[in-house]
């Protein structure tokens, strides 16, 4: 890892809002250095993409060199060096979503685009990645838009997918909120909520399946997986034990309150 040099003449300053809120962050941690993660998305937020000047600013609040801010800006796939366009789509090409047709949703959309991967369409909307399981797989293939969830994709449906957001038309994710701008979901993910969280639903039918097997079934978390003295770690189990530590306690308070009771010589 090289340091990186002076940021380039032509590339955006953060504005004072973004460096009023950068040093904001790196006080909500007791380690400043901890904040650096959220930082670099707000950077992201403010600059489209991880810049040169965004990373001195985040080296110098956190008092790390410049390399260290950038060995973590080249090391996580959600920071981006070169800007994102008002939508990252992102398609699961990993194995599941690729058999069950990720892959020809991925060429497809890049036929549609007029991209490769990692680039942005010619209005400047739509970012085009492949990426990696998003554990959504009981809904394979998916597609992400600026990391939410678009299940059960086909390609007819992914290429409506885009077009409507091209148009500027509300757009609602299957399992979370409508969709904002990358910029804007960025800024979510620095810390500042946009109080979207709660919109549309969290969990889907076929991710609550096996639960729901568990419950009718009666099925328990497993012991340990056979390590030795190790105990069952579900929300049953750990009620069950507090059940049986306080009836412990409990005996052990009658048998001393009888001791003193009787005395000694009872
Ligand atoms: S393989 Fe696509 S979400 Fe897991």
């Amino acid at each position: 890892m090289t340091e990186p040099t002076a940021a380039p003449a032509d590339e955006p300053r953060l504005s004072a809002k973004t460096m009023t809120e950068l040093h904001e962050i790196a006080a909500r941690y007791p380690q400043a250095r901890s904040a650096l993660l959220p930082m670099l998305h707000l950077v992201q937020s403010d600059a489209g993409c991880v810049t040169t000047a965004g990373i001195e600013a985040c080296a110098e609040i956190l008092h790390l060199t410049a390399a260290e801010v950038a060995a973590v800006a080249t090391f996580y796939t959600m920071y981006k060096r070169r800007p994102i366009g008002d939508y990252h789509v992102g398609v699961c090409t990993n194995t599941l979503c690729a058999i069950m047709g990720g892959d020809v949703i991925f060429e497809r959309l890049k036929d549609h685009l007029d991209v490769g991967n990692d680039e942005t369409s010619e209005d400047g909307k739509i970012t085009l990645e492949h990426v990696e399981c998003n554990a959504a797989c009981d809904y394979a293939p998916v597609v992400m838009v600026n990391w939410e969830f678009f299940d059960n994709q086909t390609p007819e449906s992914a290429v409506q997918l885009v077009d409507t957001l091209r148009s500027g038309e509300e757009v609602q994710a299957t399992r979370g909120a409508r969709i904002c701008t990358w910029r804007e979901a960025e800024r979510v993910l620095a810390g500042f909520p946009d109080n979207r969280a709660d919109e549309g639903p969290a969990a889907g039918p076929a991710s609550l399946a096996g639960l729901e097997l568990a419950r009718r079934e009666g099925w328990r978390a497993p012991s340990g997986n056979g390590i030795p003295g190790a105990k069952p770690s579900g929300p049953v189990e750990a009620a069950e034990r507090a059940d049986t530590r306080r009836a412990e306690a409990e005996t052990k308070v009658d048998e001393s309150e009888a001791e003193t009771k009787g005395g000694p010589d009872a």
